[in-house]
């Protein structure tokens, strides 16, 4: 925590510069400490879902590099499903040209009506940045796009992609700074995901959309594009049957009061890359939501 905060006073000194300084000092200022507790081993709490003959796995299964070419990518998937936790994942990304390359975290429910969490990472030409999009599903409803470009280049280092979700809130970390919040406002009107859901990363050709908006396409002659993941312990409250409420026990410690809200330090570094990072929100799409909608500022 001693990091986060040299971090925040950091980012609150330099709010007024460049952003060219910014990012670098945020790049060279940003813990990227290793956690000892995260080098469990894949094959405890995951599998691989899809393209098998695409996945790699390192260090004694600490380190899996999903690949992906024309023929194939690739994912994996939590063996459990969860209805609260802080779920985290050490993510590096695909290095030099991944345009129309998708590099996907997320917490799925299965069947009609899901819901959703999503980190999708949007490749781009080298030298050009990649987006960060996060999406939230809530009883089958998404459409909740925003995306930002992030103040390090995510191919050149792990860096950890990390859902709070609780009853009151689900955040979006980067690192220890939260990009998005999205609260219960279910006493507005609002689903929240509440089903269970398990956790699953995705390498995939997504030249239709990801890239200029589908203008740039995949350039094959680059391939195979790899992606590394780390940090495969999980906090989070598992669910074998279809009874969620043991989650909501604030036994469980991201359940508790400190997790309700962000903290006053949090929400100036939430606040900080809202003004500065974020380039496109749904809540502000005037297209695709002629009015707001109501969980998004009014
Ligand atoms: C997760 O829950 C869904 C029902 O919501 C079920 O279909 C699926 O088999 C469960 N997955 C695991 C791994 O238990
Ligand atoms: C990819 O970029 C790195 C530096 O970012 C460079 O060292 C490496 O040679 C590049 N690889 C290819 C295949 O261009
Ligand atoms: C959302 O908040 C309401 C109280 O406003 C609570 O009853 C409900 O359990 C919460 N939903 C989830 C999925 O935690």
């Amino acid at each position: 925590m001693a990091s986060f905060a040299s971090f925040l006073s950091l980012l609150l000194l330099l709010h007024s510069t460049t952003s060219v300084i910014f990012a670098r000092k945020l790049q060279s200022v940003v813990a990227h400490g290793e956690d000892e507790s995260d080098y469990s081993s894949f094959d405890e709490k995951y599998a691989i879902l899809w393209g098998n003959d695409h996945v790699s796995s390192f260090n004694q299964g600490k380190e899996i590099q999903l690949s992906l070419d024309i023929s194939s990518g690739a994912g994996f998937v939590s063996k459990t499903n969860y209805s609260s936790g802080f779920f985290h994942m050490r993510i590096k990304l695909p290095p030099n040209d991944s345009a129309g390359v998708v590099t996907a975290y997320y917490l799925t429910s299965q069947g009609p009506n899901h819901d959703e969490l999503d980190f999708e990472f949007l490749g781009n030409k080298e030298g050009k940045p990649i987006t960060l999009q996060t999406n939230v599903f809530a009883n089958g409803v998404g459409g909740r796009e925003q995306r930002i470009i992030l103040w390090f280049d995510p191919r050149e280092d792990f860096h950890s992609y990390k859902v709070l979700w609780n009853p009151h809130q689900i955040v979006f970390f980067v690192d220890d700074t939260p990009i998005r919040v999205f609260k219960n406002n279910t006493d507005k009107g609002v689903a929240y995901p509440w089903q269970p859901m398990q956790i699953q990363t995705s390498l995939w050709d997504g030249e239709a959309w990801a890239t200029d908006g589908g203008m740039t396409k995949t350039d094959w002659a680059h391939a195979p594009f790899k992606a590394n993941f780390r940090g495969f312990n999980i906090d989070g409250c598992p669910v074998y049957a279809s009874n969620t409420q043991p989650c909501y026990s604030t036994d469980f410690w991201w359940n508790g009061e400190s997790y309700w809200t962000l903290s006053p330090s949090q929400q100036k570094a939430y606040e900080i890359v809202k003004s500065n990072y974020i380039n496109y929100d749904y809540c502000s799409d005037r297209d695709s939501h002629p009015t707001a909608p109501l969980e998004c500022p009014q």
